[in-house]
């Protein structure tokens, strides 16, 4: 009997859940199955995440439970997949003889043949990162739906001082334009009515002449009735034409995750971050007066080393300057490898814990201020299925990626563009009632004519 059914866990960013879809139509195409179920597995593997170091533990806890499957079920495979493969490598079975397989994001067309490997009892080993893989050709396992992740380069050439990414997903480098409209079309065919194109730093995108601002309006241009998001921007460059290109495009959501990181130009050069406040914050100037109605979030991270109680103050005063509409936020965990990691981590637990609060209160007051500014006005709104706590409400979002509940009408069907008044917002949903439905491909070709 052959043993083939693999059970994936994922963790981490967006790209990982991409890299996963990657995996499985790696696997698929060698006749693996797919289970949902650990108990049910022949082979376990977990994508996983080195960002923070609590990202690590949560894994090494995991591994855990998967030593004690392994007890009762002895030819279990376990892998590890991602950046903590390619972080620890070898180490990894030698630290954690749970584990058999170790393979980096830059290798998962050798997953089949190391599975082999494992199989065989041997542990099965692949981190070599490229500087040209890509998965052009990989047609990715996706489940139907509405919503899609599709990544569009690899790797991040940086080198933020904080971070492990660059050594983890190795030198940037894109895919080719054309295979990822096709990628496109074939998901707009399927149903999907919203795809987020992924890259740790989208705006260095090139494929010969074409920069991200082309491959955007290309992705656009398949369906006005999709949606296209994508993350993440690096405020170096933003470029005036990809501002233009949002603009011009009505369903080029008027979204842009653009992290700031800190509100502290000395801090931002300890992090190499390559702008300062100034520069950010004309930025978000020009984004505003090119695209009506643009919602920025953003990335923080509290306690760098060296950061000063002045240095977290403009942290907050930025946050209040451009007023986000959501921002992810972070305590400074140090990471082996970074430029950053060489320096001490001295500001205390404490310390970070009390001004990523200070942050994440700020940040909920700003959010509930931008929601109640909503009150009364018609949202368009993509509906998701039902919402989480009730089979009475639908759940949506509007273009600036806010969830929005309201009453189920049954003439409505999943994947369909409503209007939606809001009549009621916390600092993480609005609530509201159908107005009509909304025609968003007629809104397009009148935009574009
Ligand atoms: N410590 C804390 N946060 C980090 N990030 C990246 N590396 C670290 C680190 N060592 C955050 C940054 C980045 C986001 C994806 O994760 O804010 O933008
Ligand atoms: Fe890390 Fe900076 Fe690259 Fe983002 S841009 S992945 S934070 S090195």
């Amino acid at each position: 009997m052959q043993k083939n059914k693999v059970y994936i866990e994922t963790y981490g960013c967006q790209m990982n859940l991409a890299d996963t879809e990657i995996v499985r139509g790696i696997l698929q195409n060698k006749g693996f199955d797919r289970t949902d179920s650990a108990d049910d597995a022949d082979i376990v593997l977990l994508n996983t995440c080195s960002i923070r170091e609590n990202a690590e533990q949560r894994i090494y806890g995991r591994l855990g439970n998967f030593k004690n499957l392994k007890g009762s079920k002895p030819e279990l495979v376990v892998g590890i997949l991602g950046c903590m493969a390619e972080r620890l490598r070898k180490n990894l079975v030698e630290e954690k003889s749970v584990v058999d397989l170790v393979v980096g994001p830059d290798e998962y067309r050798r997953l089949p043949e190391l599975i082999e490997v494992a199989y065989n009892g041997d542990k099965g080993i692949g981190v070599k990162l490229s500087k040209t893989e890509t998965y052009d050709d990989i047609i990715p396992h996706r489940e139907d739906g509405l919503q899609a992740w599709l990544s569009v380069m690899r790797g991040c050439d940086k080198f933020c001082t904080f971070c492990v990414v660059p050594f983890t997903r190795g030198r940037e480098r894109s895919r080719s334009l054309a295979s990822i409209v096709d990628e496109v079309k074939q998901l707009a065919e399927r149903g999907f009515k919203e795809i987020t194109l992924l890259g740790q730093n989208v705006n260095s995108y090139r494929d010969n002449n074409s920069d991200f601002a082309n491959l955007l309006a290309a992705c656009a241009e398949v369906d006005r009735t999709m949606r296209i998001r994508y993350t993440t921007s690096h405020p170096q460059d933003l470029s005036d034409k990809l501002l233009i290109t949002i603009a011009e495009h009505q369903n080029i959501c008027n979204y842009i995750h653009l992290p700031v990181q800190s509100g502290s130009d000395r801090i931002l050069e300890l992090m190499n971050r390559t702008y300062t406040i100034d520069h950010y914050l004309k930025l978000i100037e020009k984004s505003r007066k090119n695209i009506p109605g643009v919602s920025f979030s953003t990335d923080i991270i509290a306690g760098f080393p060296t950061e000063t109680y002045e240095d977290h103050v403009m942290t907050l005063d930025i946050m209040r300057e451009v007023k986000y509409d959501g921002a992810y936020m972070f305590k400074y965990s140090p990471r082996e490898g970074t430029k950053a990691y060489r320096m001490k981590d001295d500001v205390s637990e404490e310390t970070k814990s009390n001004r990523l609060h200070e942050i994440i209160d700020l940040q909920q007051q700003i959010s509930f201020e931008k929601n109640q500014e909503l009150l009364g006005t018609d949202e368009v709104v993509l509906v998701e299925g039902l919402s989480r706590k009730s089979d009475e409400f639908y759940a949506g979002r509007t273009d600036t990626n806010k969830v929005v509940i309201f009453p189920k009408k049954n003439e409505i069907a999943q994947g369909s563009y409503v209007s939606v008044k809001i009549n009621k917002a916390t600092h993480a949903t609005l609530f509201g009632n159908f107005v009509d439905i909304a025609d968003v491909a007629n809104d397009n070709l009148a935009l574009i004519a």
